[in-house]
């Protein structure tokens, strides 16, 4: 069995410790390609039909009324071969104190029972908030470990934390 990373990252402007900043690739990403690179596991990004604004203030306006719509974006594509993984590293940053609405989505397209997520979160300063309840009031029969929080502007030193929490978890050696 193969394990899955599966997550959701907005590339564009984004406030990082308290100013506006232009990130090439987002910050969940850039924690995702590290757990990849430890563990080897396949990767599938979390794109929507409809691509957020690079403007950090369009885009709350827009996440702002997903979240309050209790909105389903459309994806544009699905992992078809789901049987395959039964752990799935599931990444995301922190919307609202919870996931992207994007990320209820996916959870809701696709059958995780009997599986294993184990997520990981990047934000700036409100940790996991309470999606990893969010995770598990939509995925019945499936464990929801406890996630790993990154601080989105420190992502780019949080290769320790990740190994250290991949080695805890016995992920890897
Ligand atoms: C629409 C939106 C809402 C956000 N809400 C929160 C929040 O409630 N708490 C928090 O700590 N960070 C919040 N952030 C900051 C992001 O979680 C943080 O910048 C994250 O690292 C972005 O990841 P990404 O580059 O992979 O998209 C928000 C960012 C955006 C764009």
């Amino acid at each position: 069995m193969k394990n899955l990373i599966a997550y959701f990252s907005r590339e564009g402007n984004n406030y990082v410790g308290g100013r506006i900043l232009h990130l090439p690739v987002g910050n969940t990403e850039v924690a995702a390609k590290m757990i990849q690179k430890l563990t080897g596991s396949d990767t599938f990004r979390i794109d929507t039909v409809k691509e957020y604004p690079s403007d950090y203030n369009k885009t709350t306006d827009v996440a702002q009324h997903e979240l309050r719509e209790n909105a389903r974006p459309e994806l544009s594509g699905r992992v078809d071969n789901m049987d395959d993984y039964s752990v799935i590293f599931l990444g995301y940053p922190n919307w609202y104190g919870t996931m992207p609405m994007a990320v209820f989505t996916f959870l809701e397209r696709h059958d995780f029972s009997g599986k294993t997520i184990i997520p990981f979160c990047t934000h700036e300063g409100s940790g996991m908030g309470h999606s990893e309840s969010d995770i598990k009031k939509l995925c019945h029969a499936t464990k929801v470990l406890k996630g790993l929080p990154i601080r989105g502007g420190s992502v780019q030193r949080a290769e320790d934390d990740i190994s250290a929490w991949l080695r805890e978890l016995g992920v890897i050696d």
